[in-house]
């Protein structure tokens, strides 16, 4: 099926159900524990609803907006999430490429399927990216990681912290989750275990990474490198505040796409109060349950500087490679313009807090 024809991200979630297998759909799709939290971050951009000014001059839109000194098209990234070659054999290439192409940018995880430098080179001339680092019990695989992509070009370090080891996920351990053939992580020098009844990830990270860190792993991380350094998983004022003081140049408000604690927050509802305690001291980023032009409106008027999304991406690679993910892109992309254009807003810079009102009973959409 040509991804043009892919209108909505209903469209491209079904066909990635039937097209992927069920270990590999299952491992993006699903969460950890009982899900809420899974659910809850999409539930949380249904308790809010715009409040429109009208007659605006809106034949302009730009979305233009700088994150960290750098440009983007539009304020949507693609968050980091590994082993991409298990929904299209280009896989990190694939998804490199075409944010260049839009002119936005990707976080590219440690666990990728394709080697770091070649991702960079994939993105050409215009290749724009971040690295996220999961820390491993060997300190000196973790500095050549970082060292790796401040010398392929990536212009930032992103610390995931809410992944101490992996949460019981039960999707995978029923599936004994493992990379299938021809996919392995192209950064590290293992690969994942294949035991049934286990998640080879969680075992993996339970022998290879790091769960004793702390905030003086951050100092440490800090002195590593001269990229700015961002956190990603925070959700409570407490914690921002702290990665503020660390240092931090930016803060992504996230729980992992409800991978992780189950039973954490909805990333939407940390976003308001971490934005108001950070203070703009440093950029406020956010994902989780991202799913139409309107959320990502929504998350920017409740203060985030831009917004990540995970699944969508994966249904978009599931779809047709580079094109596929273009096409995902632009669809959020156009429905934010949209969103804007309708809510009598033309620039990123005059979106504000008044353009949301929470709803008090919470919407019943799904
Ligand atoms: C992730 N995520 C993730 N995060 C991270 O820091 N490093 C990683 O390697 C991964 N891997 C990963 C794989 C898959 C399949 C998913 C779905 C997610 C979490 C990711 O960065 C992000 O926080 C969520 O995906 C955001 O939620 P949505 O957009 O998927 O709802
Ligand atoms: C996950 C990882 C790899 O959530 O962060 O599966």
């Amino acid at each position: 099926m040509d991804p043009a024809q892919f209108i909505e991200y209903k469209d491209f979630e079904e066909h990635a159900r039937a097209s992927l297998s069920k270990m590999v759909y299952d491992y993006v799709a699903s969460g950890a524990g009982s899900e809420w939290t899974l659910r809850e971050n999409e539930r949380a951009y249904y308790r809010w609803c715009f409040r429109k000014r009208i007659l605006a001059d809106v034949s302009e839109i730009d979305l233009r907006t700088r994150v960290l000194g750098q440009e983007l098209a539009f304020p949507i990234m693609i968050a980091p999430t590994a082993f991409h070659r298990m929904a299209h054999p280009d896989g990190e290439l694939a998804t490199a490429r075409a944010t260049a192409n839009l002119g936005t940018l990707m976080v590219l995880s440690t666990l990728s399927t394709q080697p770091i430098e070649a991702v960079a080179a994939a993105g050409g001339e215009k290749y724009q990216g971040w690295f996220q680092l999961y820390i491993h019990k060997s300190r000196s695989l973790t500095e050549e990681l970082a060292t790796r992509a401040e010398a392929a070009g990536f212009q930032a370090l992103v610390l995931t912290v809410d992944t101490p080891f992996f949460a019981i996920r039960y999707a995978d351990q029923r599936n004994g989750f493992t990379l299938p053939p021809g996919c392995e992580m192209a950064n590290l020098r293992a690969n994942l275990p294949e035991i049934p009844g286990r998640s080879g990830l969680a075992v993996y990270a339970d022998t290879q990474m790091d769960s004793s860190l702390t905030w003086e792993d951050v100092a440490w991380l800090g002195s590593l490198t001269n990229l700015p350094l961002v956190l990603k998983g925070i959700t409570t004022v407490a914690d921002a505040k702290r990665a503020v003081a660390a240092g931090a140049s930016a803060i992504i408000v996230s729980n992992h796409g409800g991978r992780q604690l189950d039973g954490d927050i909805a990333s939407l509802d940390a976003l308001s109060v971490v934005v108001e305690a950070v203070d703009d001291a440093c950029p406020v980023l956010v994902d989780g349950g991202i799913r139409h032009g309107a959320d990502v409106l929504k998350a920017l008027a409740l203060g985030a500087k831009a917004v990540l999304v995970g699944r969508p991406v994966w249904w978009g690679l599931a779809a047709g490679g580079e094109e596929g993910v273009c096409r995902i892109l632009e669809i959020l992309r156009d429905g934010l313009a949209d969103a804007m254009g309708l809510s009598g807003v033309a620039q990123i810079a005059d979106v504000g807090r008044q353009l949301v009102m929470s709803i008090p009973v919470g919407g019943d959409h799904h």
